[in-house]
Parts: structure tokens; sequence; C-alpha cells
């Protein structure tokens, strides 16, 4: 998707020259300041800029440089700038993602405002390098399709002859089709709409005639990660693969976390039945369907609706900080420093604690995480995504083959545990207390300091855990600029 094609979509909407214009300097802002914090975390260099340093090396840029009004005069500083460098050395690619998330964040906030969607998190994040990429789907398939889809979209599903469901939960493809999408009759897999044009291997197989596409069609709406969509009839939500790049990643479905995803939440939910922990809930994934020998590219995995205690309130934490700021409605009702101290506990004990005693690392960003509210005050977070977890070999193994057979070549390809906590622990606060903390200080005066006070106090508080080593890892980098650049895709992580 390319700037020039948003702009004459917004002329023919007959969105004003000055609102553009607008839009696109504070993208370009905003890019800027992504890319330059990248940049600064995982190499210790620091671009000549105006810029606020916080806490967990996140950073504001806060103007543009003299002179950089437009994508090619920031491109031309950031040449110069990181001459000699490594990220010089990959400029082309530096350059051909900086155009599209500028394009893409320009995009997000035309659409965002009026977007009545469920999670519409329009801004773009804080914690990549490259907000709101989409290397990929074309402008006519992101305005038809995204968390920003003002009217619910129909999902295509195709009649695979030979697709295989994973599941403890459902005995039948009948029961588990009723399920998810409301439908009767024979096992059908949903398609992200997408996908249908994106990916070679679909459009294959439906050319073929291998799979068909069916006349049934269920209505849903993306979630923020845009793969995942909430079917309307159920409140089921089905996380899909799609052939793109969102944001810094190939978003297929690997087998491994197709053929573990119910698995490894059946362990998850094992292990907290056990724990007793009363501040994490889950929403597991109950089962997973695809085609047996293409299902990286046609598959789902599936997750039912989430159930609120009584009295409790359920907030995606996305929509607490970002689009929608439900946040701000909130510390109206409850004290600033009173609400992060729960919050904190809250995001905290439950990962923190399955890391260290239980051998599950997740991944608690924004994106993944629900907040339980009771009285406007955060009591627990319920998790999602969690097929990809980090398990840990010595703790869970015979565990994991008790409830079923893992896939072949599960452990040989599970990175090395103290990476799960790394990651853990940068999806834990840089990717989510730091923006919680950015947000409390811009939008309510809170002090950083005190705040960060807080988040020790909290790690305190868990030491009967054994907090130590991932206290330790609070500023260690995942390389996700890097890695992006260099179209690798393996964990990689720099100490700070
Ligand atoms: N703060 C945020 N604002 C907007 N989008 C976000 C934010 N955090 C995550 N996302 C979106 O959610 C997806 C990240 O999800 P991830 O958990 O890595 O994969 P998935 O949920 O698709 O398995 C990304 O594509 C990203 O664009
Ligand atoms: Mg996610």
């Amino acid at each position: 998707m390319k700037l020039a094609e948003v702009r004459r979509w917004a002329r023919g909407q007959g969105i004003g020259a000055a609102r553009v214009r607008r839009t696109y300097e504070a993208a370009l802002l905003h890019v800027t300041s992504r890319v330059v914090q990248a940049i600064y975390r995982e190499s210790g260099l620091l671009l000549p800029m105006p810029a606020r340093l916080l806490p967990f090396r996140r950073l504001e840029v806060t103007a543009l440089p003299a002179g950089v009004r437009t994508v090619p005069s920031l491109l031309a500083t950031l040449r110069r700038s990181l001459k000699g460098t490594e990220y010089g050395r990959r400029f082309p690619a530096l350059r051909h993602d900086i155009e599209n998330s500028v394009a893409n964040v320009v995009l997000n906030r035309l659409l965002g405002p009026k977007a009545r969607s469920l999670e519409p998190a329009y801004q773009g994040h804080q914690y990549w390098p490259f907000p709101a990429l989409r290397v990929g789907p074309s402008l006519e398939q992101v305005l038809a399709c995204s968390h920003l889809t003002r009217k619910p979209v129909v999902l295509p599903l195709v009649e695979v002859d030979d697709c295989r469901l994973i599941s403890a939960r459902f005995g039948s493809h009948t029961a588990f089709q009723r399920a998810w999408s409301g439908l009767k009759g024979e096992a059908l897999i949903p398609v992200h709409p997408w996908q249908l044009e994106l990916s070679p291997v679909v459009r294959e197989l439906l050319k073929t005639g291998s799979v068909r596409l069916s006349s049934h069609k269920v209505e849903m709406i993306p979630l923020a990660s845009q793969r995942t969509c909430r079917i309307l009839a159920t409140g089921y939500d089905v996380k899909l693969p799609v052939d793109a790049t969102l944001t810094g990643e190939h978003r297929l479905l690997y087998r491994l976390n197709l053929e573990n995803a119910p698995l490894v939440s059946a362990l998850a939910e094992e292990l907290l039945r056990e724990s007793g922990l009363r501040t994490l809930a889950f929403q597991p994934d109950v089962a997973s369907v695809f085609h047996r020998q293409f299902g990286s590219h046609l598959g789902a995995i599936v997750r039912p609706p989430l159930k609120p205690r009584a009295g409790e309130r359920l907030v995606p934490a996305i929509n607490l900080w970002t689009g929608p700021h439900e946040g701000r409605a909130l510390l109206r009702r409850v004290p600033v420093e009173k609400f992060f101290t729960r919050y904190c506990r809250a995001l905290m004990e439950g990962p923190v604690a399955f890391y260290t005693e239980w051998g599950m690392a997740f991944e608690p960003h924004l994106q993944n995480v629900y907040v339980g509210l009771r009285d406007s005050l955060p009591t627990r977070i319920m998790l999602r995504d969690l097929d990809n977890s980090i398990i840990d070999p010595r703790r869970v193994r015979g565990r994991l083959r008790a409830l079923g057979n893992p896939a072949k070549d599960t452990w040989r390809h599970m990175p090395p545990y103290p990476d799960g906590g790394r990651r853990m622990v940068q999806a834990m606060l840089y990717g989510h207390l730091g923006e919680v903390i950015w947000r409390l200080s811009e939008d309510h005066g809170a002090d950083t300091g005190r705040l960060m006070a807080i988040v020790d106090h909290t790690w305190n508080e868990l030491r009967a855990f054994g907090v130590q080593q991932l206290r330790g890892w609070s500023n260690s980098v995942k390389t996700t600029l890097r890695t992006r650049l260099r179209r690798a895709t393996a964990l990689r992580f720099v100490e700070r």
C-alpha cells in the first residue's frame, strides 16, 4: 500500500486536505519515533533528534528535525545519520518498511476515530519499529476488512475433504462446527478474506477444486491483531493464517502451533487449577482445524467467548490505553496510583509465577491481555494467544504427554526456556506497563518516578517466586528491527 493511494482515497472520501496533511505529519512523527526507538534499543545509537527517554528503554521523539516534513526528507536524514551502521547497510529494506508504515498509519488514523469496531487500536503501537505495517494486503482489502472496519465482515468458509480437527472439548466435527459458527453440517474451514487473494496455496487449492468455497458464510469483526476474528453469532474467536507481514511478522499459522494449541491451553488450565492463582485466567484455544497438507495457509485456532465473573467487567487492555482509551473514564473514578498498583499486581503475578514455578512463559503484551475490573479497579487478567507459549521441557514434558500427544519435533523447535522469560518480561514491561505509564503521565499527570516505584514494589511483593533473574531482564531487548530488516525469524535478545 502506498501513501499516494491513501491520499487519493482520502480525497475521494471528501476528507479535507488540511486534515490529511495534519494526519500525515503526525504519522511521520510517530513512525520516526518508533524507528529511532528501535535503533536506540538494540544498538545504543541515539540519533540526534529531540526526544524524551522513558522507562524500559522507550523513547518518544518530540518533534521532527528541521526540514523533515515528508517521507523522502525523513529518509534522507536517516540515510545520513545511519551511514556505516548495520541499518545503513540495509537501507532499502528500512526505506520499504518506513514507506509502508507511514501509509498505513495515515490510513488507520483517518479511519480510526469513527471506527465502531471491537478493538479499534488505530494510532499505531509503541513497541514495534514499524507501526501498522501491512505488507501484502491492498488498500481495498484493508478497507473491506480490518480491525477498523465499521460493519461486520463476511467470513468465507471452505469445504475440505481432508481436514483435521484437534480438540479435547469437541468429539465431532458437527459439535465443533455448531459451537463456533452456529452452522449445521460438514466440516468447514474459515478463511481470512485477505487470504483468498494473498495465499498462492489457497488460490491453487480453489482452482484445482480440491477445496471449494461453501455457500455458507458467517459474519465477524476482526480484532486488533486483524487476523483473529470475533464470530458475531456465537462470540467465538478464530485465529487465522494470513500470507502477509503484519507489524513485523509473517502471519501464517505454523504446523506446530496448529497441532499443539489445544494441548498447550489444556496444560495452562491444569497448572492454573493447581497453582490456585486468582489474578490469572485464560481464553484457551479449545480446538484447531486445518487442511492436512497445507494447514499453515488454511486452518484456524478457535477460542470460546470470555466469561466475566458476577460484577466483573472484562476489557481488552488495548482498548484501555489505545484506540478508545477507555482508561480515561475509569481514572475519573479512582485514584491513579491506587489503580496502577492493582494493575501491576494483576498483570505481573500470574505470568511471573507461571515462569518461575510452573514452566510456561507467556507474552502478556497489550494485545494479548484482557483486564478484569471490579468497581473500576483491576483484579485479574485473562490471557489470549497461548499457542505461542514457550514451555520448559524439564518441568512439563511429562504432564504434556499425559494430556495428549504433542506434535512431532515439538521439543526440537522449542526456543530455550530463558528466552521465554526474556520475551515475557519484555512483553509485560516494555510492551505493556511502559505504555500504561506513558498514558498515565500524559493524560493524568502522574509522576513517572512514582509509577516506577510501584513496579519495583510489585517485584518485591512477588519475591517469593524467585524473581531475581526475571527482574534482571527488565531492560533486555528483543531485536525486532534487526530481525525484520534481515528478513530473519529467530527470537534474539541483546542485554542492555
Ligand atoms: N498496541 C497495539 N496497538 C495496535 N495494534 C497492536 C498493538 N499491539 C499489538 N497489536 C497488533 O496485534 C498483533 C500482535 O499480535 P501477536 O500476539 O504477536 O500475534 P497474533 O495475536 O496475531 O498471534 C500485531 O499484528 C499488532 O499489529
Ligand atoms: Mg496476539
